[in-house]
């Protein structure tokens, strides 16, 4: 190999006697590349001598003050309400106008919230301390009259949800909430968790609230289970 280099180099040297000496130079040392450089091309510019002009720092730091000034104006400082209003399907779909029952059931979803410290978001309730609202027969009865009864003026004593054997109380929530609140939130549960009743409309809340006008909401007669199947109710 190394002789064959060398026998190419001798061989181009006497063709071209100036080229070889330039081209070994070259890659040799910086310093004679430079020099050469200048020898043969005098009248292109040089660089990096000149100092950057001051107004070009002005013009930048400007540039960076008014982009940050127009950010902070319009920026909304980044907040997710703005920028991240929308972030699941759910929440597109919750800010559409809704029907009827529907709004009724988004509305007590968020009502819930005062049962669920109870009967959990979920609706599965606490083992022996708050009976399950999903599945639950006093929930998905046909005819909520009974079921209205509950919240409105509260529930004690031994009762039988899902076979199973409670005895507890639940305060009165009807001097707390609405005629409307309550058909919302009942409506609510009568659907989720995989029940299967249909909405209880306010009307109906204030049909039972009528009916039952000589039972106080503040809590002190709450119903028992048996007064609640005593009563007389259209299927
Ligand atoms: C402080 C706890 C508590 C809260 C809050 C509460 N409950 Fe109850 N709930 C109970 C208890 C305890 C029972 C069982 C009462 C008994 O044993 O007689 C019960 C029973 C029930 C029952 C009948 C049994 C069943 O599981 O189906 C229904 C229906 C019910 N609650 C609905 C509601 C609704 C609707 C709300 C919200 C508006 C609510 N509860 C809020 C504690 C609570």
């Amino acid at each position: 190999m190394k002789p064959d280099r060398n026998k190419k180099k001798t061989s181009g040297g006497p063709a071209n006697p100036s080229a070889p000496t330039t081209k070994r130079s070259t890659p040799a040392a910086g310093g004679s590349k430079r020099g050469s450089r200048g020898n043969s091309e005098d009248s292109e510019p040089t660089a990096g001598s000149e100092p950057v002009p001051v107004w070009l720092f002005v013009l930048m730091a400007l540039m960076l003050y008014s982009g940050m000034s127009y950010l902070h104006t319009y920026g909304g400082g980044f907040n997710p309400k703005v920028y991240e209003n929308f972030r699941s399907y759910k929440l597109v779909d919750s800010a559409n106008p809704k029907s009827g029952p529907e709004m009724l059931i988004a509305k007590g979803e968020a009502l819930y919230m005062v049962c669920a410290a109870c009967h959990q978001v979920n609706g599965m309730g606490v083992a022996g301390q708050f009976p399950p609202l999903m599945g639950s027969e006093w929930v998905n009865e046909p005819n909520p009259a009974r079921l209205i009864r509950i919240p409105l003026h509260g529930l004690s004593g031994p009762m039988q949800v899902k076979g199973q054997d409670w005895n507890s109380s639940m305060a009165a929530l009807g001097s707390a909430l609405s005629a409307e609140d309550i058909a919302a939130i009942l409506s609510y549960i009568r659907q989720a968790w995989g029940n299967t009743a249909g909405p209880v409309t306010p009307a109906e809340v204030e049909a039972v609230i009528a009916d039952t006008s000589s039972r106080s909401m503040d809590g002190s007669r709450p119903w028992t289970a048996s007064e609640l199947m005593s009563i007389e109710v259209a299927q």
